[in-house]
């Protein structure tokens, strides 16, 4: 029986304005249809690794089902403050402290922490943008303001312009959502950019949430992308925000991390007791295979994203009208000519191909026109999805 009570009016405003996913409309037509090829998603298609489900199931085996402490086990802060180590060699000229890691629910959980911490009702935060959208949208719901700053494309990379940054700054602005590599955009700040970011931030006082989760995802020699733990000092107000959901294929999973300045620990485990007092014992002993043995696993994943990004790179290269600058994270985020309504051309596309992408409206402004495309997946997929894809791009252009 339809439901005809006018439910949305009797709740709190965020709660009712929260917005829809742009992604999920275009995912909508695809419903029922089981020759869609889903490079809308943002994760890979590799189950996670055995050897960190067995870490999981053997917690549960020993019974370790109880309540644990909220910022964490200590053993999964302490190999946090380990993998850390490794990465960056050291922090403040010491190693990474244990107290410095904070588990949470997810990168999500970690991300509405973050923003809960330094925003409250009416102020701002500047989202940079085209943007993965929870941002934004979480902020809302926390009653805070997302401005969004758009970023330049060219073929040639996305800038994020100080000028721009500057024009922004209002006296309600406590931070700067820094997410680098970048969901959708592929964009990776070299460490000239953050050095500058930061000193933005220092200027005008404003905190970086610095949203690091496809660092892991270079392309070059370096083991990580360039990151602001090589650059802060101790008074810097930086939070980190993580998660084992993209390095070790656990999207599935929930778990993630803030890093912060260890004298954040009260309000943090106040707001992890508040929402979800905690995360599972078992999920955290999954999530210390995770970093302490998971180097091969990683490289794998990072492997196979390598060579697909190949693929759809040298596929779409080549066809006019397509635009895009070298990708980052496991995206290509590719504008076509002439589009100004990616939302109806993605389920055009869609419904010609079988190919699902996210159109780029969905990521604010500076999105339109263009589509992201997962490249983290199987190669033979990527390959024939690509290949359709071409060729009905360059059909629907020569009959443009
Ligand atoms: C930029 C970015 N940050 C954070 C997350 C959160 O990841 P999760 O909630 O799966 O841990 C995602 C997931 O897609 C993301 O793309």
């Amino acid at each position: 029986m339809p439901d005809r009570v006018d439910w949305l009016s009797r709740l709190s405003n965020p709660a009712a304005a929260a917005p829809a996913s742009g992604i999920a409309e275009v995912m909508k037509h695809g419903f029922g249809r089981d020759d869609i090829v889903r490079l809308w998603v943002g994760e890979g298609d590799q189950p996670t690794p055995d050897f960190i489900a067995t870490a999981a199931t053997q917690s549960l085996q020993r019974g370790e089902t109880f309540y644990m402490p909220q910022a964490g086990i200590p053993d999964l802060r302490a190999a946090l403050a380990r993998y850390h180590d490794r990465l960056f060699g050291s922090l403040f000229g010491s190693p990474f402290g244990a107290d410095r890691f904070f588990v949470t629910g997810s990168g999500m959980q970690a991300i509405q922490i973050a923003i809960r911490l330094v925003a409250g009702t009416d102020e701002e935060i500047l989202v940079p943008t085209p943007a993965w959208p929870n941002f934004a949208a979480a902020t809302r719901v926390a009653g805070a303001r997302a401005v969004p700053v758009q970023q330049r494309f060219s073929p040639n990379g996305w800038q994020l312009e100080l000028d721009d940054l500057e024009a922004a700054v209002t006296d309600r602005s406590r931070a700067l959502f820094l997410n680098s590599p970048s969901n959708p955009s592929g964009w990776t700040a070299s460490l000239d950019d953050l050095t500058a970011f930061l000193a933005f931030a220092r200027r005008h006082a404003l905190w970086i949430i610095a949203d690091e989760v496809y660092g892991r995802f270079s392309y070059t020699d370096a083991m990580t992308t360039p990151s602001l733990h090589s650059l802060i000092e101790p008074d810097d107000r930086v939070l980190f925000v993580n998660t084992f959901s993209k390095n070790w294929a656990m999207t599935g999973w929930r778990i993630g991390w803030l890093e912060a300045p260890s004298g954040l620990a009260g309000p943090i485990e106040n707001l992890i007791q508040y929402s979800t007092s905690g995360s599972a014992v078992f999920m955290q002993r999954a999530a210390i295979a995770a970093l302490d043995q998971g180097e091969d696993a990683l490289g794998a994943l990072l492997d196979r994203a390598r060579i697909g990004r190949e693929i759809v790179t040298a596929r779409l290269a080549k066809i006019s009208g397509i635009e895009f600058a070298a990708p980052g994270a496991f995206y290509l985020f590719f504008r076509i000519a002439g589009v100004s309504n990616s939302t109806e051309t993605a389920k055009t596309i869609l419904a010609h191909t079988g190919v699902g992408l996210a159109p780029g409206s969905a990521f604010g402004p500076g999105g339109e026109g263009f589509f992201r495309l997962c490249f983290a997946g199987d190669h033979d997929v990527l390959r024939t999805a690509t290949d359709r894809l071409a060729e009905y791009l360059v059909a629907s252009m020569t009959s443009a």
